[in-house]
């Protein structure tokens, strides 16, 4: 520890023009919450959390701040807890992306405002992690996540089930009559029964894991289930790294290098994660003055085989994957593509860490490198004239038979016009159309929902058909599933060509070349172009007005313009705009 700055209650003096009054004034209200001066006088490890009774997954966070405050204690320092925002997954309107950057900010300007010597993050459903890490990157304080782990399964009849994969599956039966409306209640209580994020490796427990690539929390922090004793060890552990980084050189800028970046894409592939943590990604490493370039990630994918058996893409869950041997297992298969030297916060290098895992795995969830669940990555970026800055397509969650397609594009203009029409009897598609969903972007009104998954028109769904090409400017939920292009980038709110698809235009798509065209000719584009009305004027204000004002696209992670570094903030519009002509 330094001896030199201010540390604990005296660090970051409230601004009265007479510092030693600052301090006492500070002590004296400090002490009105009957902290001794023997406590006072101690260095504090904030523990910025989002609890919430909006926010189901971190029902269980009051124990779990608890023995992070026992860990904290026991290494000699003084615990003080904050809330910050949090983010519900199914509780925000009119979706939990628009807020993250909103949290973000809370995350960095408490963490820099109060007075700590460094600070364990503790979040868990989606978007709150992601908009921890980005505001520990900004803020640049020494800080370690804690998560909340995954929920455990339920059980419905002879099935085992968890949020929220099965949610889709018992849906889409129900949607196409198989099941009735008593069965749909009856799995409605069943399917989410325990505190916890989502039990798949949806978007929630993909953050988690990347988290644990990069190097941010100690090793097994990941997959711990959210119920069992060892996530409560975890945390008191997690409390006594915290206290061992207070005046060290482990920040989250020092951590978060472009090796442990890739790391964490490899990882990412590896698992069959989430198309959302592309976005989180980019946009924490975005902070860091680094970028997520999507050609990258088609490189590392072509060369990084998929690991994890779990669903949505696969067979299990969340919680065996930690009994599986977690994530020091899944990257010691992976270790010949690693960046071994990446240090994490604990001070181990990641070669360090899978030296120091235990041996055991059960290939079962974990497959060998020799034999995989697929030879290749979940996720490829696709681009050509319809996503000039890139689309994401899990590949992992599709169907094959459909990677290389030319087919007739059937349009949506906006989520309201998807809700009013998908249904419609007389709607002109067959299955082996492509659906386009418009105006759902980053920059819509919509604010990049994840709409992404289009239903299958009901009377397709009836007559059996399960897949068909779906494409967007949304995003996707983690624990969805199909052949789904997302992330279209520009959008079409933004002068995108994707805003400029019609009804019966052709779409080629094709994995194997990462492209995906429209095939209109320039000199039709132009002119749809030209002919666009202009943007509606919107009267906005508070934070709807600042996020139409400097929300970024899908390839810079949504951030905000003024929240990233300025000369790659520059540099990512000066994309956009050329993107865009
Ligand atoms: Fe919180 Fe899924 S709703 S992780």
């Amino acid at each position: 520890m330094t001896k030199d700055k201010p540390q604990g209650i005296a660090r970051g003096l409230t601004n009265y023009g007479d510092a030693k009054f600052s301090k006492y004034l500070r002590r004296s209200f400090a002490s009105s919450m009957g902290y001794s001066r023997e406590m006072l006088d101690k260095p504090i490890v904030g523990i910025a959390h989002s609890a919430s009774g909006f926010n189901n997954c971190h029902r269980h966070f009051p124990e779990l701040i608890e023995a992070v405050k026992r860990g904290v204690l026991a290494a000699g320092a003084l615990p003080i807890e904050f809330p910050t925002i949090s983010l519900g997954e199914v509780f925000l309107s009119p979706t939990s992306l628009k807020f993250r950057n909103l949290m973000s900010m809370d995350v960095e300007e408490m963490v820099r405002a109060q007075p700590m010597d460094s600070v364990v993050l503790l979040g868990g459903c989606d978007k709150t992690v992601p908009a921890q890490l980005m505001g520990a990157v900004s803020a640049d304080l020494p800080a370690v996540q804690l998560v909340a782990g995954p929920m455990s399964t339920g059980r419905h009849k002879e099935h085992r089930l968890g949020a929220c994969t099965d949610c889709r599956r018992f849906w889409q039966q129900y949607r196409a009559g198989r099941i009735d409306d008593q069965e749909i209640d009856t799995i409605e209580q069943k399917l989410a029964s325990t505190a916890g994020t989502c039990a798949v490796m949806g978007t929630a427990s993909t953050m988690a894991s990347l988290t644990e690539a990069m190097g941010m929390m100690p090793a097994m922090g990941a997959a711990i289930p959210a119920v069992s004793a060892d996530r409560l060890r975890m945390a008191e552990a997690t409390g006594k790294l915290a206290v061992d980084l207070i005046g060290s050189d482990r920040t989250p800028k020092a951590i978060l290098t472009r090796e442990a970046l890739e790391n964490a894409v490899t990882v990412l592939l590896a698992l069959g994660g989430s198309t959302n943590a592309v976005l989180h990604l980019a946009a924490i490493a975005g902070r860091a003055g680094l970028s997520l370039d999507l050609h990258r990630l088609n490189e590392i994918s072509d060369r990084t085989p998929v690991l994890v058996d779990l669903k949505p893409t696969g067979s299990f869950y969340m919680e065996d994957l930690h009994y599986a041997g977690g994530i020091p297992a899944v990257m010691r298969e992976l270790r010949d593509l690693l960046h071994l030297d990446a240090v994490t916060i604990t001070g181990e290098t990641v070669g360090d860490r899978i030296e120091a895992a235990d041996p055991w795995v059960d290939r079962n969830v974990i497959h060998e490198g020799r034999a995989p669940v697929r030879a290749n990555g979940g996720l490829v970026a696709l681009y050509g004239n319809l996503a000039p800055n890139g689309a994401i397509l899990k590949r992992s969650a599709a169907d094959e038979t459909l990677f290389e397609s030319e087919a007739r594009a059937v349009v949506f203009s906006s989520l309201a016009d998807l809700a009013e029409r998908i249904d419609d009897p007389d709607l002109d598609v067959t299955a082996d159309d492509i659906l386009v969903l418009q105006n759902a972007g980053p920059a819509s009104e919509a604010s990049m929902p994840e709409a992404g998954y289009l239903p299958i028109p009901k009377k397709l769904a009836q007559a059996g058909v399960t897949d068909m090409i779906r494409m967007s400017d949304a995003r996707m939920s983690g624990t969805a599933y199909g052949t789904i292009v997302l992330h279209v980038s520009p959008d079409a709110a933004s002068g995108g060509a994707i805003g400029l698809v019609r009804d019966g235009d052709r779409i080629r798509m094709s994995v194997a070349e990462r492209r995906l065209e429209l095939l209109v000719s320039e000199e039709e584009l132009a002119s749809r172009r030209a002919a666009r009305p202009p943007a509606p004027q919107v009267e906005r204000r508070g934070y709807d007005r600042l996020y139409h004002q400097e929300i970024l696209q899908a390839e810079a992670g949504c951030d905000f313009r003024f929240l990233v570094p300025a000369p790659a903030a520059a540099a990512l519009e000066k994309d956009c705009l050329n993107a865009a002509e």
